[in-house]
């Protein structure tokens, strides 16, 4: 059976070799037209008047647009219909789309996008948090859930503390840029590839800017090259502008944004501020937690609703809180428009909690580990079964399948922690300039759309009478593996091998009204749907064979490429050529939704996840106090992908997940001037990690038990958890940093701890002030 093993991804040879084609590789008719945005210069004006001749009159260019020239005005919102294509007589934020030029080559477009000449007048820009709650600029109120009576519980607390973490947001850079190409076809119909995490909503929102129904568009994608969150939303504006392109011209369109562009134009992770106050007893155990989020959500209102739920959902993290109000503060600003970043809001809430943890370690003189164990949900039973007494998160949902105890016992263990520890203090002791420090971090992640009608999936499998398969279902390939994954589901279904199964682009005219491929919940909800589909042809395979040669339908086998009944056994070729004689449907689409799902987001209450992931990192790290500059020695992982569809392929995404979280946690640093203008828009000054940043030492293992929920094939989510495992560097780097100097004050580093924030936060502790 294929399912389980490490079989490779199943592009990986045409990655390497350069043949996998993305949206740019895609031949296009020679009279393709290439799309280019005219960007605002300004954070939040008035447009007094746009002179476009230069613009017009350049070389190549045959169509410039405006809003006034989108027939149905062209919104790229995912939510609320507050984002136009094109700015509407106003501008909100530095390199808002303003006006779009249509030309023979994708230079001819950019160069001719710098010629026009627009006068603004300038309106008051909102940057900041301080600038956003001084003008009571947000979308909605507030939004506040509580368990228990938290002000109470704080003021009868034998201890308290409290402090603040500001965290960064983050650049996707995904390797392949925003990128769309539309064919007008007949009678207006269009046919899109998009690399989208979302074919379903480029649909729709292509069909509502074109004012037709959403089945005079066809949308496709074999892959991206990275989407990471920013291909949930972020791609409809070059989708839509193609589109729309496509119809006024009647040549096929394409758009793919530079480098540069890319930054300066789509949302990013949202940045957080994250304030808390804490109640705690002698022996170290949380009583209650007040938390103020505040996060700055740009412009429009894009995702930021059920990113800042998430950030809320994940405050308590590993930790039983007795008693715990959270209040969400979702703030407008004249920004890009956050959106959508692996682990989506979950990273920023839970680094609030650990960031408590580390405070209250330190209050306390204790090793971290050991407060945070002893605040953890109870553990299940090894055999997977819910812990005697069982706990409920601050949402009022129950906490059934905690293994942290022993996985973090097991980790702490085969990782060395403590003997480590022991060994960097005396290290730091002999060592004035280089201080190491270590730390151990955990996660729990909760796993489904908290939106719950996106629980849902659809396949479509084809058996062809030679007994090869097709196989479509509603997930998009963005380098997790996932078509691998669903394809090693098929062959295990019908006993076949993998190169008998056809993996295929995901295709709006294949499978319909899908959910993006998000929330880590692809090979959950697309294996099941694909199982589904190849279960019911199974079954009308095995009904007439079995009928045919005198056995019951379940005593038919599908095994190694063979299907046996009774005492017959043939191919599975030539039980489908038998099955297609005989007048037996081969195709069949496939359906799934999670059960057991129930949440009420006003209240705060429910199971808004099927189950939770969860997961543990040990990190060391080395500074130089001289410099700030620090490096990872060190990481070991153990990682809970349940009985893992491929550990190969799940091992990846858990070093990936763990760098680029250690990423936004170090390097990667956004910087907007007082301008509003995001001065960090290009590799050049935004630091993503590079392969030398990665652990010397870097042990990954994956927790060997099963999913106790019945997940397909008992596996696990596996996509964004491991982002979070990057929050032990980044409490390694706080754990160095208590060894400079001799003050005693709490560390309280933010985030990204960049070598200049870690040279001024070891200053501090020299007592040098601010450094
Ligand atoms: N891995 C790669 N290589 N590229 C990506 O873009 N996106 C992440 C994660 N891993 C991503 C990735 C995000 S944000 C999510 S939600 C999941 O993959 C989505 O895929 P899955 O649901 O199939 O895990
Ligand atoms: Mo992932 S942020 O849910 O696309």
């Amino acid at each position: 059976m294929s399912v389980g093993l490490s079989v490779q991804h199943d592009s990986g040879l045409l990655h390497v070799s350069g043949q996998a084609r993305y949206i740019d590789d895609i031949p296009l008719p020679a009279n393709a037209l290439h799309l280019a945005f005219g960007l605002s210069s300004e954070a939040h004006a008035e447009i007094l008047s746009m002179d476009l001749s230069a613009v017009r009159a350049a070389p190549g260019v045959v169509a410039v647009l405006t809003a006034a020239d989108l027939p149905h005005g062209a919104d790229c919102s995912p939510s609320a219909h507050d984002e136009p294509l094109l700015a509407e007589g106003r501008v909100h934020y530095v390199g808002q789309p303003v006006f779009l030029v249509l030309a023979e080559s994708h230079l001819a477009a950019r160069k001719a996008a710098r010629l026009a000449k627009i006068t603004y007048e300038a309106l008051p820009a909102i940057l900041t948090v301080e600038q956003a709650l001084a003008a009571d600029s947000r979308f909605g109120p507030p939004v506040v859930w509580e368990r228990g009576e938290t002000e109470a519980a704080l003021h009868a607390a034998p201890r308290r503390l409290s402090g603040v973490i500001e965290m960064g947001g983050q650049e996707h850079f995904y390797l392949e840029s925003q990128a769309a190409a539309v064919l007008p076809g007949e009678g207006g119909d269009l046919h899109v590839y998009s690399s989208t995490q979302h074919p379903t909503e480029i649909q729709h929102k292509v069909a509502e800017a074109i004012g037709r129904p959403m089945h005079a568009v066809r949308v496709e994608c074999r892959r991206m090259g990275g989407g990471f969150g920013g291909k949930e939303s972020q791609g409809n504006a070059p989708a839509i502008a193609c589109a729309i392109g496509a119809l006024l011209t009647g040549r096929p369109c394409k758009m793919r944004y530079d480098r540069d562009d890319d930054m300066v134009i789509t949302g990013k992770r949202h940045d957080f501020r994250i304030s808390y106050d804490v109640g705690y007893d002698d022996t170290g155990r949380l009583l209650a937690v007040l938390f103020q989020h505040y996060t700055r959500a740009g412009w429009a209102q894009d995702l930021t609703h059920p990113v800042a739920d998430r950030a809320m959902l994940h405050s308590d993290n590993a930790y039983l809180i007795p008693a715990m109000r959270i209040e969400s503060h979702r703030l407008r600003t004249n920004t890009q428009s956050a959106t959508a970043y692996r682990g989506f809001g979950g990273p920023q809430g839970m680094l609030g909690i650990e960031r408590v943890m580390d405070h209250l370690a330190h209050e306390l003189g204790r090793d971290p580990l050991e407060v945070r164990r002893l605040n953890f949900y109870p553990d299940s039973s090894t055999e997977g079964s819910a812990p005697a007494q069982v706990a409920t998160t601050h949402y009022g949902q129950e906490v059934r399948d905690m293994v942290l105890g022993r996985l973090t016992e097991r980790l702490a263990e085969s990782s060395d922690y403590h003997a480590r520890r022991d060994a960097i203090a005396a290290w730091n002791a002999a060592n004035p300039v280089l201080k190491r420090g270590i730390a151990l971090t955990p996660v729990k992640f909760g796993i489904s759309f908290t939106l719950t009608h996106l629980n849902q999936a659809g396949a479509l499998v084809h058996v062809y009478a030679d007994g090869s398969v097709h196989l479509n279902h509603g997930g998009t390939e963005m380098g997790q593996g996932l078509f691998r994954k669903v394809s090693q589901v098929a062959a295990s279904e019908f006993g076949l091998p993998l190169d008998l199964i056809k993996i295929t682009a995901t295709d709006t005219a294949k499978v319909p009204n899908t959910s993006a491929t998000a929330a880590s919940s692809g090979s959950d909800l697309n294996g099941m749907a694909v199982q589904n589909a190849c279960q019911t042809i199974r079954s009308r395979m095995a009904e007439h064979l079995g009928a045919l040669h005198g056995v019951s339908a379940d005593a038919v086998r599908f095994e190694a490429g063979k299907v046996t009944a009774g005492s017959a056994e043939m191919t599975f070729g030539e039980a489908a050529a038998a099955c297609y004689a005989a007048r037996v449907s081969l195709s069949s689409t496939g359906f799934y939704k999670t059960p057991d799902l129930s949440w009420d987001r006003a209240k705060g209450r429910g199971r808004p996840f099927y189950y939770f992931a969860y997961g543990a990192a040990v990190s060391e790290v080395v500074i130089d106090t001289l410099t700030g500059e620090n490096r990872i020695l060190r990481t070991d992982i153990l990682h809970d992908a349940g009985a893992s569809l491929n550990p190969d392929l799940d091992i990846g995404q858990v070093e990936g997940g763990f760098v680029q979280g250690a990423g936004w946690l170090t390097t990667e640093e956004l910087v907007w001037d007082d301008k509003g203008r995001l001065r960090t828009h290009a590799p050049s000054t935004y630091k993503i990690p590079a392969c030398s940043d990665r652990p010397r030492v870097f042990n990954v293992t994956l927790w060997d038990e099963p999913n106790p929920e019945a997940t397909i094939y008992r596996s696990k989510a596996v996509g964004e958890p491991p982002f979070m495992h990057g929050n032990s560097v980044l409490m390694a780097l706080s754990h160095a940093i208590s060894f400079c100097g001799s003050g005693a004050d709490y560390v309280a580093l933010d985030a990204p701890a960049t070598p200049e924030r870690v040279l001024m936060a070891v200053r501090r502790r020299q007592g040098h002030g601010n450094g």
